[in-house]
């Protein structure tokens, strides 16, 4: 039987709150990963998520790394977790409609779970993968009280690794070659910082023998049009996003103070302090440990200005 125990905090326990497609996919990366000794999903459908837990319960028995205890857990267990993963909520609106659309279906959704931790007594990381990312950290610091650091939106990652697959494959190397950001709102009025991107090391904008290098307005529209272009084809995505899930998830439990493009409030970046928007930030066991503050060119400046009012226009929406 699965140990339940929610009494002291399980220093390798994570825990999916919502497990329909993203919170399953960021599941099925975390039983591949070695940071990991047990996982508690919880889902609105409990005999659904018995299924869940059974279906990764067999996964994990095939010849792994190492075993993971997978439990249909209750908030009690979630509580005491070191890390919990929110993906609950609506997914997508569609193929031509904004992240910004699901606020107003998301947001009470969010304001529950983060109401039930806080009275479980949760104190540790939140990672927010419910879209509209950027505004739904706010409503969870809002609701829980918890140190900024501490509730960390997946923000711009998976857009940021959108854009180093495209940057990658146009100059013929491995995406790990490439150290480019996307930063501000997940969505529509995200920001390229194609002043501070390096291929190989080398600026960007100093390399001129790509064609596709050249288009970047074209390859900035790709990357804020890709999820649209996936949810038209299969109805939503997950594998990219869960992957961010797991990664984010293993900073934090390995303290690993890796520089990750996430979503959170500016403490004055940017010349900001009323905004939570996708930037490099240092990630390790309490969360986010520091913000990072790229330079940016004046059109980029602009550019993340207009991101940040975008998000910041409908903030009085967030504690209706
Ligand atoms: C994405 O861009 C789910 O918003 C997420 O894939």
């Amino acid at each position: 039987m699965n140990d339940h125990s929610a009494s002291a905090t399980h220093d390798n326990r994570v825990c999916i709150i919502g497990c329909g497609r993203v919170g399953m996919a960021s599941a099925y990366a975390l039983i591949q990963s070695s940071f990991i000794r047990e996982l508690v999903l919880v889902g609105r459908d409990r005999e659904r998520t018995e299924g869940e837990v059974m279906d990764l319960e067999h996964a994990v028995a095939v010849p792994m790394k190492s075993p993971i205890n997978v439990i249909n857990g209750s908030y009690a267990d979630a509580a005491s977790s070191s890390v919990v993963v929110i993906a609950a909520g609506k997914a997508t609106g569609g193929s031509d409609t904004s992240r910004l659309d699901l606020l107003d279906a998301n947001a009470p959704i969010v304001r529950e779970i983060v109401g039930k931790l806080k009275k479980e007594g949760f104190d540790g990381v939140i990672v927010m993968a419910t879209n509209p990312v950027d505004l739904l950290v706010q409503v969870a610091l809002e609701e829980t009280g918890l140190p900024t650091g501490q509730i960390v939106g997946t923000g711009t990652l998976v857009d940021t690794a959108r854009l180093r697959g495209m940057l990658a494959e146009a100059f013929d190397i491995e995406p790990r070659g490439v150290d480019a950001y996307i930063i501000g709102e997940h969505g529509d009025s995200e920001v390229a910082v194609w002043s501070g991107a390096r291929i190989a090391g080398v600026p960007l904008l100093r390399h001129s023998d790509s064609g596709e290098a050249r288009d970047l307005d074209r390859m900035l529209e790709r990357v804020r049009r890709a999820a649209p272009e996936v949810v038209r084809r299969k109805g939503h995505t997950e594998y990219a996003i869960g992957l961010c899930v797991q990664r984010i998830c293993e900073a934090v439990l390995r303290n690993e103070h890796a520089v990750i493009a996430v979503s959170t409030v500016l403490d004055g970046e940017y010349g900001r302090t009323d905004v939570c928007l996708g930037t490099p930030c240092v990630v390790g066991k309490n969360g986010i440990e520091r913000i990072i503050e790229l330079d940016l060119d004046e059109e980029e400046r602009k550019a993340l200005h207009r991101s940040a009012e975008t998000l910041r226009r409908l903030n009085p929406r967030l504690s209706a």
